[in-house]
């Protein structure tokens, strides 16, 4: 057994099914302990109320977080201000108050609370029928109005605009440089839209636990490839069994 890079979405990935998680935290902290292993947590989550999720579930200390979907690094979990080559990363043609002015034509876009709305992520709730017309209509204004930014729509629920050089998977390219860790020796884990970047921008090993949400099951079967596993178990179970199906644990 050697170190690796272990990555994983927080809300219904790696919590959701208490028992499971007990199991992994303990595998994964040993693991740590024994090797090396980094655990990265990718959420959507401001670091706000990721740090109200991490108290109420126990979760490890993470390595680094990547919180707001990709947009903010912590290179340790007490660090206050995010990583400011990441941030600088980000900057170039955003245009955050354009983008509220451009968004407020939609009624159907409701804002997220303030804790959600970040430096580089303006999000809103967008349901699911609405989402068909205004997703494509949002997006050409933008477009017209010089705006390059990405649009990430997860669990039928939620919208996020962020810059083009943003989204969780490249976050994780990020730290996989700067800590040395190739794709063979890294795992990434989800179960909804926003993760689908996890998967696709590298080839890391992707592990999509079985409750995985309709937009990232049809992505994953429009995109078969051997170094992705779509496990059985639900959450934290589906974790463990993809750990398994990789080799990254083997008893
Ligand atoms: C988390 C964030 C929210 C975001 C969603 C999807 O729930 O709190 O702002 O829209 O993830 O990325
Ligand atoms: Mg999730």
């Amino acid at each position: 057994m050697t170190a690796f890079l272990f990555v994983t979405d927080l809300d219904n990935t790696l919590v959701g099914d208490d028992h499971a998680l007990k199991e992994l935290k303990q595998r994964l902290s040993e693991h740590r302990q024994e090797y090396g292993t980094k655990i990265v947590y990718a959420t959507g989550r401001s670091r706000s109320i990721y740090h109200d999720l991490k108290r109420e579930k126990q979760l490890l200390n993470p390595d680094a977080l990547i919180a707001a979907v990709g947009t903010e690094i912590y290179d340790e979990d007490g660090q206050e201000t995010p990583d400011p080559a990441w941030s600088e990363k980000l900057s170039h043609g955003w245009d955050r108050d354009l983008i509220v002015a451009t968004a407020a034509h939609y009624s159907d876009l409701v804002a997220q609370p303030d804790s959600e709305q970040r430096p580089f992520k303006v999000s809103y709730y967008l349901t699911e029928d609405a989402s068909t017309e205004v997703l494509p209509r949002l997006k050409s204004l933008l477009v017209e109005r010089g705006l390059d930014v990405k649009l990430i729509y997860s669990g039928s629920k939620d919208l996020d605009v962020l810059p083009r050089n943003a989204d969780k998977g490249l976050a994780v390219q990020f730290l996989k440089q700067k800590w040395g860790f190739d794709s063979t020796q890294t795992v990434v884990c989800g179960d909804s839209g926003n993760d689908i970047a996890l998967f696709s921008v590298g080839e890391e090993r992707g592990i999509i636990v079985g409750n995985a949400r309709p937009e990232l099951r049809h992505w994953y079967e429009e995109n078969l490839a051997d170094y992705r596993y779509m496990a059985q178990a639900y959450c934290a179970g589906g974790i463990l069994e993809g750990l398994h199906h990789f080799g990254f644990l083997n008893t």
